[in-house]
C-alpha cells in the first residue's frame, strides 16, 4: 500500500510544473508535520458568521462576499463517514476554481482562492483555510438544482426502465445502463431544505423560475456541462452527470456553488465504462466496496474507513485533480 507521501511524490514526479506552485504537499508530507498542513473534517472561524455547514462544505458570511470552505468529509450512501479524506477538500476547492476561471462564457460568484489576498480577518486561520476556500460574491440562489444527464446512470438507468423517458425526456429504445444518450439532457430537481430534491419537469421549472431564468440557467448548464465533458473526456475520465446552481446578484444570474467536481457530478473511469455494466466511482468506489463487505445497514452513524481506502481514496481525488486541470494542487 502506497502512503501519502508515495502519493503526493507521484503526483510531483507525474510533471507538474514546480514554477506554477506556490506550496506542494510534498513539503508537508515529507515528515508529516509541516506546521501549516493537516486533515479537517469540522470548521469553526471564532467570530466570523457561519451560514450553514453541508454534507462536506461549510458556508460563512463575510459581508458582502461568502467564504465556501471544503472540509475534507466524504459521504456515502447519504451518510457522512467519521473519516478525513486527506488533500480532498483541496481537490474540491481547486478544481471548482479551475473550472470558474476556465468557463468563463457564463458569468460566475468566484473571487479567489488565494489565502493571501482574503480579508484580514481570515488571516489568523491560514491552516483551516489556505488551499481549501474560496471567497465568492453572494447571491441570492435559484430554487432549482440545474442536472444535465450525459449518460443514463443512478436514478435516470431506474426511471428509463420503468417509463422509456428520463425525467419526461422520451428517449430511445435498447439503452443501456451507462450508454451514452444521444443528447444530453437537463432534468431540473427543486432544492429541499431536509431529505431528498425532488425531480421537477420543464414547466414546473418555468413556474418556480420564470421563462427568462429558467432558459437562461438551461443554456448555460447544458453549454457548462458540453465543455466539462470533452475535457474530462480527453484525459479519460467520464462526466456522466453533473449539478449546477445559480444565484441571482443584482440583475445577474451568476453560476455558485461548486462546478463540476467529483461530489456535484458523477464521474467514471473511461476504460472500466462500458454500456450495460455499473461503472466504478471514480474517486468513492474505494469507499462503497469496503462499506458494502460491512453489512452496515447504511443508516447514521457511519463506520469509519481504514487506513489503506483512505489512501487510495486520497491519491484517486488528487488524480482526477492533476489530470482535469493539468495543475498542481495547492497545499497550505
Ligand atoms: N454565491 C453564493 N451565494 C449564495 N449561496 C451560495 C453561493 N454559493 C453557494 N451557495 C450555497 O451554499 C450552500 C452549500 O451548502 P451545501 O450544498 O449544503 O453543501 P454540501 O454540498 O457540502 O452539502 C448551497 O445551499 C448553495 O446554494
Ligand atoms: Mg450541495
Amino acid at each position: 500500500m502506497r502512503g501519502r507521501k508515495e502519493i503526493i511524490q507521484q503526483q510531483f514526479l507525474n510533471g507538474v510544473s514546480a514554477g506554477k506552485l506556490r506550496k506542494i504537499a510534498l513539503a508537508g508530507a515529507v515528515a508529516g508535520c509541516y506546521a501549516g498542513w493537516m486533515d479537517l473534517l469540522e470548521c469553526d472561524l471564532p467570530g466570523i458568521k457561519k451560514l450553514r455547514g453541508g454534507k462536506v462544505r461549510e458556508v460563512f458570511d463575510l459581508g458582502e462576499t461568502l467564504l465556501i470552505v471544503a472540509t475534507d468529509r466524504i459521504s456515502a450512501f447519504d451518510c457522512v463517514l467519521p473519516t478525513a479524506i486527506p488533500h480532498k477538500g483541496e481537490v474540491l476547492t481547486q478544481m471548482s476554481a479551475y473550472w470558474f476561471e476556465t468557463l468563463d462564457f457564463v458569468s460566475n460568484h468566484f473571487l479567489t482562492a488565494n489565502f493571501s489576498s482574503f480579508p484580514n480577518v481570515l488571516q489568523p486561520f491560514k491552516a483551516q483555510l489556505a488551499g481549501r476556500s474560496m471567497l465568492v460574491r453572494k447571491t441570492r440562489p435559484l430554487p432549482v438544482e440545474c442536472v444535465v444527464r450525459g449518460y443514463l446512470a443512478g436514478s435516470g438507468w431506474k426511471d428509463y426502465q420503468a417509463t422509456g423517458a428520463v425525467c419526461g425526456h422520451k428517449l430511445p429504445e435498447g439503452l443501456l445502463q451507462a450508454s451514452r444518450l444521444p443528447n444530453s439532457i437537463f432534468t431540473p430537481a427543486k432544492k429541499a431544505d431536509t431529505g431528498h430534491d425532488e425531480n421537477i419537469t420543464w414547466s414546473q421549472c418555468r413556474a418556480l423560475l420564470g421563462d427568462e431564468f429558467s432558459h437562461e440557467v438551461r443554456s448555460y448548464s447544458m453549454e457548462l456541462y458540453e465543455h466539462g465533458r470533452a475535457k474530462a473526456a480527453a484525459v479519460g475520465i467520464i462526466v456522466a452527470d453533473t449539478k449546477f446552481e445559480f444565484g441571482v446578484a443584482g440583475d445577474e444570474v451568476l453560476l455558485i456553488d461548486e462546478c463540476l467536481t467529483p461530489d456535484s457530478s458523477r464521474f467514471w473511469p473511461q476504460e472500466s465504462c462500458v454500456p450495460g455494466g455499473n461503472p466504478p466511482s471514480y474517486d468513492k468506489q474505494f469507499v462503497r466496496d469496503y462499506l458494502e463487505t460491512l453489512g452496515w445497514d447504511k443508516s447514521p452513524p457511519a463506520p469509519a474507513l481504514p487506513q489503506d481506502v483512505v489512501e487510495m481514496t486520497s491519491q484517486k481525488y488528487i488524480e482526477a485533480f492533476t489530470k482535469l486541470t493539468g495543475r498542481g494542487l495547492l497545499t497550505a
